[in-house]
């Protein structure tokens, strides 16, 4: 028995297909997945036939609706938590979301070559003469047990059919730690200005499932190195590489990011703060200056970063929502707790970092700690041990002042209503000395204390009640 088709809506299809004299399979994803023990709820079944056919059949059967793309010769339904695909073998190339209708209809040997690797072209047959078996013309298994990646036909032909491809070898190399085989890397490097043909949707979701593998730098090192990464992520590229000057040489942008990258998914699973920690530095290039008394600075660079995250954002075709200000917050706040471990941590300085972190300060602090790649062991140690000593303080203060989320207690129109202004520089100003006195802890987080400071600030200022 085949673990893999337990549930019995395997054997239903494959008696539906023997019913109607037609050969069926389960194949990709799901026959990979299963040996690789990896969760898989996406099932493709093959049809050497119509796909729709059995797909209506089954619907049928089980009183399940059937979704049918007629053009392109595909139905799908949903079983229990499975989302099952039906198509008839191709004999051209294998796509998931080909707006191409389908032409040619083949053998499932056929179907299994037009697909973008080994390790995805292998498939169970569900007939009940030979329910279960293995079919696997390409050495998928071999492949998979030497942790391979390889096209099943020439592989110029493979990313020709579809480039982004390209894009899935690095992807499943970064997910399932697999090598690219050396044939199918080179074919990379040749085919890779075709990837300009692939929509930036399709891109950016290959993209996010390499943010959030185990160890995400294995993706952007193999993109560099096929040469694909200029071509799909130019902001990235140029923080490559080292210059020197005056006998000084700064670090190399791209593998420090890199390495940040791999510490924050080491504590985390979150997506925006994986691309927080990819895009921390991203507007250093821009900002690069020397200065022969201090060396290289990238003054203002997490300033000029925060700017790009949005165009970069825009240009992968990501939302441009709270998602993304999250990353720009992050990106713009990044040096803040360094710079506050550096000093003395005054109780003024922590209050502010956590007004304008909010709830996303134990993220922050994430990220600053990840940022911390220095190979010099005792400046680790110090940084560490400073991190801890602000971690402790915005505890403390956070208990004692309720800053995180904190809304100034006197809002702009309660200033104008007392004072019978219209929206002026005045009301900024008073509101923001109060915010000011709050956070430098002159007054309390109180609403009392906070009249009396907007009274005192306003008779300076001449202004009378109405
Ligand atoms: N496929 C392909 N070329 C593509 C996309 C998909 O040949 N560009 C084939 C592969 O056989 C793949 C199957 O279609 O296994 C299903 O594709 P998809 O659902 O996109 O990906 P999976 O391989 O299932 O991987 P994952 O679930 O991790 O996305």
């Amino acid at each position: 028995m085949n673990d893999a088709l337990s549930l019995p809506i395997f054997q239903i299809i494959g008696d539906i297909a023997d019913s109607m004299g037609v050969k069926a399979f389960v194949v990709g994803g799901y026959v990979r997945d299963y040996y690789l023990k990896r969760p898989c709820t996406d099932v493709d079944v093959v049809v050497v036939g119509s796909g729709i056919a059995v797909a209506e059949a089954l619907g049928k059967k089980l009183h399940a609706k059937v979704s049918v793309f007629k053009n392109f010769g595909t139905a799908m339904l949903r079983y229990k938590d499975l989302e099952v695909e039906f198509v008839g073998a191709r004999k051209e190339s294998y796509r998931a979301d080909s707006r191409k209708p389908i032409v040619e209809n083949g053998t499932l040997e056929d179907d299994q070559l037009r697909r973008d690797f080994t390790i995805n072209a292998m498939a169970f047959s569900l007939n009940k003469d030979s329910f279960g078996e293995l079919v696997d013309p390409f050495e998928g298994m071999g492949d998979m047990e030497r942790c391979i990646l390889r096209t099943p036909c020439d592989p110029d032909v493979t990313f020709s059919d579809d480039p982004l491809r390209m894009i899935r070898a690095v992807r499943f190399a970064t997910q399932l730690g697999f090598d690219i085989d050396d044939v199918t890397f080179d074919a990379i490097g040749r085919n890779k200005e075709r990837i300009s043909i692939v929509s930036k949707e399709r891109i950016i979701t290959e993209l996010n499932k390499i943010m959030l593998s185990p160890a995400p730098s294995i993706g952007f090192y193999l993109f560099d190195s096929c040469g694909l990464l200029p071509l799909i992520f130019p902001e990235l590229s140029a923080l490559k590489g080292v210059e020197t000057r005056g006998g000084r040489t700064h670090k190399d942008n791209f593998i420090h990011t890199l390495k940040v990258l791999d510490n924050v998914s080491r504590h985390s699973d979150n997506l925006g703060l994986r691309w927080a920690a990819l895009l921390h530095d991203i507007g250093k290039p821009r900002t690069k200056a020397y200065d022969p008394k201090v060396g290289w600075t990238f003054h203002g660079h997490e300033v000029v970063g925060c700017k790009m995250v949005h165009s970069i954002f825009r240009n992968m075709k990501l939302p441009l929502n709270d998602k993304m200000k999250y990353v720009q917050k992050l990106v713009l706040l990044h040096l803040r707790p360094i710079i506050l471990s550096e000093d003395i941590v005054t109780d003024s300085a922590v209050r502010r970092l956590l007004f304008e972190a909010g709830d996303d300060i134990d993220d922050l602090m994430t990220l600053c700690e990840a940022d911390i790649t220095s190979g010099n062991d005792a400046k680790v140690r110090t940084y560490m041990r400073n991190f801890e000593l602000v971690r402790r303080k915005l505890k403390e203060i956070e208990e004692k002042d309720r800053i995180r989320n904190f809304q100034p207690p006197i809002s702009g129109e309660l200033i104008m209503e007392t004072y019978g202004l219209q929206p002026c520089r005045e009301v900024g100003d008073i509101k923001s000395a109060i915010k000011d006195a709050i956070l430098d802890g002159d007054i309390e987080n109180d609403f009392e204390q906070a009249y009396s400071l907007m009274e005192k600030l306003a008779a300076e200022k001449g202004l009378k009640k109405v």
